[in-house]
């Protein structure tokens, strides 16, 4: 398997590489269903391949990765199984804080606060904290996100006197991925059409690809071909290109 992506990587036009790329990872629950195994499962199975896109953006240099780990509507599913993501996503960040610095990744928690424990959201800070005097790719972990909720707050966040000189520029500054380039991709698996309020305001411009393999399955090789899918579109940003 290594041995394929490393195939297709001189296919890659390096200068041409997105600076941000946010991914959806969806299809964990299908996966396990396939194969015939409890939805947590498949999470678990799905953290794997978080640890293949991450090495493959230190390989290619990427700047930065948004990985939407769960949203703010996923509190609605059944407890056992938001006990069990929340579990995972701690006990995940507790086992690979070592290799992330290895890897000399800087990972961070976006996300709200709002309706989750305090005690867990410091804890999950607090190992993200651990990587921080690196100074290679920024790995953004969206956990209790959601685009709306985002931009709500945001506008919580501005000065009443603000608001009549507010531009777009400005006003990234109040999101969570303030200080970053917008994603220039948006990966989504398990072929949904669909962003499930991923980075709705900085989503604006992203080319979006989709692919009907499920998240678990999701690999390197996988990674590379949605980039030179990337590379063949023509970004005209509302211009003529
Ligand atoms: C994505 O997989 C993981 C999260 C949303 C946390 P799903 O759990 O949504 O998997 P499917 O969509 O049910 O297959
Ligand atoms: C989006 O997947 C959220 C994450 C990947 C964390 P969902 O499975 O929750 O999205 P819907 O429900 O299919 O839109
Ligand atoms: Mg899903």
């Amino acid at each position: 398997m290594a041995k394929d992506y490393k195939k297709l990587l001189p296919e890659l036009d390096q200068s041409k590489l997105p600076r941000h790329i946010g991914i959806i990872m969806d299809g964990n629950g299908r996966w396990a269903k396939r194969h015939n195994r409890p939805r947590l499962y498949g999470h678990r199975a799905g953290s794997k391949s978080v640890r293949q896109v991450m090495e493959l953006g230190v390989e290619l240099k990427l700047e930065y990765l948004t990985f939407y780990a769960f949203s703010t509507e996923n509190w609605n599913r059944p407890k056992d199984e938001v006990r069990g993501l929340l579990k995972l996503l701690k006990d995940h960040l507790k086992q690979e804080i070592s290799e992330l610095n290895r890897q000399n990744i800087y990972l961070q928690i976006i996300g709200s606060e709002t309706g989750v424990k305090p005690d867990y959201l410091q804890a999950i800070r607090a190992l993200a904290a651990k990587t921080h005097e690196n100074t290679g790719m920024i790995v953004n972990i969206a956990f209790n996100y959601g685009g709306r909720l985002e931009i709500i707050e945001a506008i919580k966040k501005l000065e009443p006197s603000a608001i009549s000189e507010l531009t777009s520029e400005k006003f990234r500054q109040y999101l969570w991925t303030k200080d970053q380039p917008d994603p220039d991709l948006i990966i989504r698996t398990s072929g949904e059409h669909r962003l499930s309020n991923f980075l709705l305001w900085q989503a604006a411009y992203a080319e979006i690809y989709i692919t009907d393999v499920l998240w678990p399955d999701f690999d390197k090789l996988e990674m590379i071909k949605a980039l030179r899918d990337y590379q063949s579109r023509n970004r005209r940003f509302g211009g003529l290109g």
